[in-house]
């Protein structure tokens, strides 16, 4: 999709994003949030790690690789720079994207311009990103968490690991340079201990001011975030999409045992969890048992309100078939994209979601009461579901989900309230009217995964 069709920018906009920063500063981190986000916006990008590229030659390097004074090291680490660089080129000029991710050190003033200047002779824009941590916590569980896991330590003792790995740290900040007023004239930003300080320079474009709002939002404190679709109600017993309907008897059952299975779902001690909700009945509904029982703060958000199927509305999708067969057809064919007479496409929810997105980043520990199509939204988020897929994805009424972030991917984990519901699934193609689906076991069920 051509950035003009977004309407942010020209149809030739290209945008080099070059992280900076020692290792085990979060770059990575940074990175991939930064990829999923555009992703999920529907900006196609990619990130070049340098450091895939270095690992061709050199799988599992010592410390003393990285040391300055190491000719060979410094030669093939270079080399590893410019395979990434000649591949990004490469990629742009073949028209597959609109945002490069370049994730390594650049940590010289040196590199940062070889970089610009290869860039900009490309017509590339760039946007230098600098992660500066002197938190020691932060540094020490980033290096266990995350270097101990990566494939340069793969199979080795963990200790003697991040004891290497302090040694390389400690090879870059021999040749470390900040980015500091020589380069006054490139547009970058630098986040010091993520998300406490951040100093913003020449932002010059919309997409830049976007990604940098973006990245100053995020923070890598501990935290879950738990989704949950409203108790069943009396429109899901009916089959009809949309409305403002009350919860059913069983929506209230789940409502009432919701406090449990949170609890359940593990919430550490003395944690604060702030409840979100849409403005309909049906999730308020759902929530206020939880609210009364815990006393957490609750705030109503119209952008969780469920996708607008406009003149579907009230609709059981057999009537909608009958009513609207071209309709019908066309969603079936390209749901994400499919606008509603008068009501929103997939497309359309993710655009007003992003606000919330934001304030997620910037949030702690958050449960989500909402709907159907918004949750599939927020989900394909947080799990890097793509977009054609995520409209079509299961997610059962009564049923909890707690997302984890970890340095990569996120965990999930699912809690069953073992109270039966209709399933308002539909596959491509059928019209049936919303199936039960009995509650199995005794116990909730919980089933993991990490994206
Ligand atoms: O059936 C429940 C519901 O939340 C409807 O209100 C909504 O229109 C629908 O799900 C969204 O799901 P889908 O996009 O699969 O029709």
């Amino acid at each position: 999709m051509s950035p003009a069709y977004l309407g942010f920018q020209s149809e030739d906009y290209k945008i080099c994003v070059v992280m900076v920063g020692l290792p085990a500063r979060g770059k990575s981190l940074i990175a991939g949030k930064a990829m999923r986000y555009l992703a999920w916006v529907g900006i196609p990008a990619k990130v070049f790690n340098v450091g895939s590229y270095r690992r061709h030659a050199t799988p599992q390097p010592a410390a003393t690789f990285f040391d300055p004074h190491n000719e060979e090291g410094e030669r093939m680490r270079r080399a590893a720079a410019e395979a990434a660089m000649t591949d990004m080129l490469q990629w742009f000029q073949d028209g597959k994207g609109v945002v490069a991710v370049l994730d390594a050190t650049n940590s010289t003033k040196e590199r940062r311009k070889w970089i610009y200047e290869t860039c900009h002779k490309a017509d590339i824009e760039t946007l230098f990103v600098e992660s500066i941590c002197d938190d020691e916590d932060l540094i020490m569980n980033n290096i266990l968490e995350v270097k101990t896991t990566s494939p340069d330590y793969k199979g080795q003792d963990p200790e003697l690991a991040a004891l290497d790995f302090r040694n390389r740290i400690r090879n870059y900040e021999l040749v470390y340079q900040t980015i500091d007023d020589d380069e006054k004239s490139f547009t970058y930003v630098k986040l010091i201990n993520v998300g406490s300080t951040v100093i913003i320079n020449q932002i010059k474009d919309y997409l830049s001011s976007r990604l940098v709002y973006y990245i100053q939002n995020l923070h890598i404190k501990p935290r879950s975030i738990w989704l949950s679709r409203h108790g069943e109600s009396e429109f899901n017993l009916s089959g009809k999409i949309g409305g403002d309907a009350n919860i059913s008897e069983r929506g209230e059952a789940y409502a009432r045992k919701l406090p449990e299975l949170l609890r359940q779902s593990g919430v550490p001690e003395n944690t604060k969890i702030v409840i979100w909700t849409s403005t309909l009945k049906r999730t308020i509904q759902t929530a206020r048992h939880l609210k009364a029982e815990t006393g957490y703060e609750k705030l109503e958000w119209k952008a969780l309100d469920e996708l607008d199927s406009g003149v579907c509305d009230g609709l059981t999708y057999e009537e909608i078939a009958e009513k609207y067969p071209e309709d019908f057809a066309a969603r079936d064919e390209d749901k994400y994209n499919y606008r509603y007479r008068g009501g929103e496409s997939y497309r359309d929810v993710v655009i007003r979601l992003e606000p919330i997105i934001m304030e997620l980043e910037r949030s702690e520990n958050v449960i989500i009461v909402t709907h159907q199509a918004v949750l599939r939204c927020i989900y394909a988020y947080f799990m890097n579901v793509p977009q054609e897929q995520s409209p079509w994805m299961e997610v059962p009424l009564h049923t909890l989900i707690k997302l984890t972030p970890r340095a990569y991917g996120t965990e999930e984990l699912r809690f069953k309230a073992n109270i039966p519901a209709v399933s308002t699934w539909r596959g491509k193609g059928s019209s049936a009217k919303h199936q039960d689906f009995p509650a199995e076991g005794s116990e909730p069920a919980s089933t993991a995964g990490t994206h």
